[in-house]
């Protein structure tokens, strides 16, 4: 059934192309635009309207050729549509100058607290030298928790800078073999702890279009954590495999470690949110803020499946340009 609202579209905008037709002037192609702006405030789609206007040719003109005046009375009907968008256009570049402008903020944030984190390590250590036969030993424990926290903060800053530099550096597009990425990633994880048992599988073959750089910064962080929420298990299973789903080809990241509850699932995926206590995994929870960050400049999405005590699925897609 034909919506009344397109009815009354159809045919007003077929009144006003007979009266431009008819030599009606300024008047009718005044009526083309409050046409064009109705319809662009109601949804309907340029397509469509190219489509009313077709039928409403042949309703006033049949076959016969249509006067010039015609293609301006439709020119003016679409106009409304055009500054839709451009409204959307212009509200997109402010959003992404006031973006780039957050990044380059914390960027400079990041890199300035370093210095003076710098000088508080370097004296506190000068301290604890210097005063090293004449601390009793809850002071030591005291200089030692300064130089621990402070080693944290500069874990963290590192963590802010490189999620800073990811939004910030153009992205590149070339061919990138994750299988093989993937692979190089795992065998530098398993050297570092020799006493691991782990068990992975990498699906050959796996091959698309990013940016290099940032896929090995994407894998360094998911398969760090596979390896990282697995270290209780007496053999730590790691797969990496893709999937084809719809028209989408889906990456996933797979153990068998220590799992979350999927209630805070979508958490996972902004800064600073852990789910595991720092004492039992250590981390600054940056690394899946930067995963994200990574999807998302490619255009893709990134999702997670777990239990606790279950393993953790991380999935990801990373379409071609
Ligand atoms: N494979 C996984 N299995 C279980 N929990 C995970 C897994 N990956 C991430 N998580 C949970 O998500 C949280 C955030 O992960 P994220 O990688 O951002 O931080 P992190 O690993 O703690 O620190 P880092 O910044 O060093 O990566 C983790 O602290 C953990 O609670
Ligand atoms: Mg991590």
């Amino acid at each position: 059934m034909i919506d009344p609202k397109r009815a009354q579209l159809e045919h007003e905008y077929m009144i006003a192309l007979r009266d431009c037709v008819g030599g009606a002037g300024e008047e009718a192609l005044a009526h083309a635009y409050e046409l064009g702006r109705v319809a662009a405030g109601s949804g309907v789609g340029v397509v469509e309207l190219a489509t009313i206007h077709d039928k409403a040719l042949r309703e006033v003109l049949g076959e016969a050729a249509p006067p010039a005046d015609v293609d301006q009375f439709f020119a003016e009907a679409l106009s409304p549509f055009e500054m839709t968008h451009r409204g959307f256009r212009d509200a997109n570049e402010r959003l992404e100058a006031a973006l780039r402008e957050l990044e380059a903020f914390s960027y400079s944030v990041s890199h300035d607290l370093r210095a003076p984190l710098r000088t508080i390590s370097a004296f506190t250590q000068a301290l604890a030298e210097d005063l090293r036969h004449h601390l009793d030993e809850k002071s030591r424990d005291h200089l030692r928790r300064v130089l621990a926290a402070a080693a944290r903060m500069s874990d963290l800053i590192d963590a802010l800078l490189e999620l800073s530099q990811i939004s910030r550096a153009p992205l590149g597009r070339h061919k990138v073999d994750l299988s093989g990425v993937a692979q190089a990633v795992i065998d530098e994880l398993k050297r570092r702890d020799l006493s691991r048992k782990v068990q992975s599988i990498v699906s050959p073959d796996l091959v698309l279009e990013a940016d290099g750089r940032l896929v090995r910064i994407l894998l360094d962080n998911l398969l760090g954590n596979a390896f990282k929420f697995t270290v209780k298990q007496t053999v730590a299973k790691i797969e990496v495999g893709a999937i084809e789903q719809a028209k989408d080809t889906v990456y996933f990241v797979r153990d068998n470690g220590a799992g979350f509850d999927m209630q805070y699932a979508d958490r996972l995926f902004n800064p600073f949110q852990r789910l595991h206590r720092e004492a039992e995994f250590g981390g600054t929870g940056i690394g899946l803020a930067t995963v994200r960050r990574i999807v998302e400049r490619h255009g893709g999405r990134i999702w997670a499946e777990s239990s606790v005590g279950e393993g953790a699925s991380f999935y990801f897609t990373l379409p071609p340009a």
